[in-house]
């Protein structure tokens, strides 16, 4: 019998999940890790953390499932997107990992945009400089760091950094790279253009594969160390929304899926490349060979909850402890007290800034209509109601584009909630589903694996082998017309705040 093995570098922790070919999931871990938000707005990571958790991981899940490393037939990586880690020529991380939802490079985006021509970028790489993406994090170190950029000789993503750690191999792959505003998206390659002009030597940067190909293989101080066998190939692997798109089988066109993990993304595939103008959502290369996808981006989703939950629900954390059950659980059903729009109190999610629709990272998150009447159980619902607004915001536009779908495949943590499922359906207006597998980009992670080592065909032929679609949950009309009154207040927010927002930040 074969296994493989996905290894998901996210923001909260990393997920490793050893997987038969079939696509159950044998065994699982996760090891978390903090994150550091230096200055309002910012927000890193120590790389070190990612390897100990990935080291811990795949002890774990060989230790669990008694597989042994010689029947590992592949490994796939895959992990939080745009991350800048900067290493010196010895492999010396030089500085924290500056995070996709690090909102400190305005101006870098500002000077990127007027050094290359903002149609020009978005025609070369299919979207603008935008504050998460990796390019302004880079030109933001050799303003403010010069010191440590002279030092840096290589340029990787958080899940290429693992790679290089488990192979000795400097790679990524056309999914991952489309996010660092560097790569040619229609041509899947380094835009020697935009490097030029920005002055960033090519050779800080890994090797382009595409998704399922072997990038490298475990080397032998790495077999002894983890207990997987030297030589097991490592494949180019995917972003973490590219993954979850090949763990979701939403590889062809007319699939979409939505999450709700730290981010919330509307995501859908699409064989044509197919660029917003205004570059609200993201066009990146998706893991299926020379396909794309379309997807927008809501900063904080599951974020806004867990925000809400540290801050403001102690009492139901220990709650939770004492029953032994999680404290959303407690969180959710106490929202299900409150009525459709939380009793007119409306929540705007975005506590890091956000992307689709307002590319704003400047902007914050708030509450609006407190009455005397609310209660926690209205401001959770409210939290819940908001994130689920800001993907609707998203699933307008890719309807706009015409790219979306009329059924979408919930996953993410949130997703595990059925109050939540219900909810996106009813805001949404369509049918929500879900997959079998749990383990979300982990799960995508290994098929690529699997494509890369032959077990399988192709991506979509896997897709088409191992996944099943669970039951839908309808929208209800009733309560999507209900819904829609408090979306155009949603949308009532942003724009009356907007010049306040700008003003708080400076204040
Ligand atoms: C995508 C993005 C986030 C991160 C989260 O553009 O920034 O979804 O990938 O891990």
């Amino acid at each position: 019998m074969k296994y493989l093995l996905g290894i998901d570098v996210g923001t909260s922790g990393t997920k490793t999940a050893l997987f038969d070919t079939k696509g159950t999931v044998i065994a699982s871990s996760t090891f978390e890790y903090p994150m550091s938000q230096p200055q309002n707005g910012w927000a890193e990571q120590n790389p070190e953390d990612w390897w100990q958790a990935s080291v811990n991981g795949i002890k774990s899940v060989i230790e669990k499932s008694g597989v042994s490393g010689t029947d590992i037939a592949g490994i796939g990586l895959s992990g939080q997107m745009h991350s800048l880690v900067m290493l010196d020529e010895n492999n010396n991380v030089l500085r924290p990992a500056i995070l996709w939802c690090d909102g400190r490079t305005t101006q870098e985006c500002e000077e990127i945009h007027s050094i290359i021509g903002k149609e020009r970028l978005i025609e070369i790489t299919a979207n603008p400089a935008l504050a998460g993406f990796t390019s302004g994090k880079i030109l933001w170190v050799r303003k403010h760091e010069p010191e440590i950029y002279n030092k840096c000789k290589h340029i990787l993503l958080p899940k290429d950094y693992i790679r290089l750690k488990l192979t000795g191999v400097y790679a990524t792959e056309v999914s991952d790279a489309s996010g660092m505003g560097l790569l040619d998206v229609p041509n899947r390659c380094w835009s020697d253009e935009v490097l030029e002009k920005l002055n960033i030597d090519k050779s800080l940067l890994a090797k382009v594969y595409e998704s399922p190909e072997v990038t490298g293989y475990v080397t032998e101080e790495i077999a002894k160390l983890t207990g997987l066998k030297a030589g097991t190939p490592v494949v180019g692997g995917a972003g973490d929304n590219a993954a979850a798109a090949v763990g979701t089988g939403v590889v062809e066109d007319g699939k979409a899926f939505a999450t709700i993990g730290t981010s919330g993304v509307v995501f859908a595939h699409t064989d044509k490349l197919s660029i917003d103008p205004k570059g609200r959502v993201h066009t990146f290369c998706c893991a299926v060979p020379n396909a794309w996808h379309v997807m927008g981006v809501t900063l904080s989703a599951g974020a806004s909850l867990q925000w809400f939950r540290n801050q403001l629900c102690e009492n139901i954390v220990a709650e939770a402890k004492e029953k032994g059950v999680d404290p959303y659980e407690i969180m959710t059903a106490l929202a299900e007290t409150s009525p459709i729009g939380s009793n007119r109190l409306i929540f705007s999610p975005y506590l890091m800034g956000e992307r689709t629709p307002h590319l704003d990272s400047d902007c914050r998150g708030s509450f609006t209509g407190f009455s005397a009447i609310h209660t926690r159980a209205d401001m959770i619902r409210a939290v819940m109601e908001g994130v689920t607004f800001s993907l609707r915001d998203c699933q307008e536009i890719l309807k706009g584009m015409n790219v979306s779908s009329d059924k979408i495949i919930a996953c993410g943590g949130g997703s595990a909630s059925p109050f939540w499922r219900q909810m996106i359906a009813d805001i949404m207006a369509c049918p929500v589903t879900t997959v079998s597998g749990k383990e979300g980009p982990a799960f995508g992670a290994a098929i690529l694996a699997g494509v890369g080592a032959g077990i399988y065909e192709s991506v979509p032929a896997a897709c088409k082998e191992i996944i099943k679609e669970g039951e839908a949950k309808e929208a209800n009309s009733e309560n999507s017309a209900k819904y829609d009154n408090y979306y155009e207040l949603y949308k009532m927010v942003y724009p009356a705040l907007k010049e306040m927002y700008h003003k708080l930040i400076n204040a």
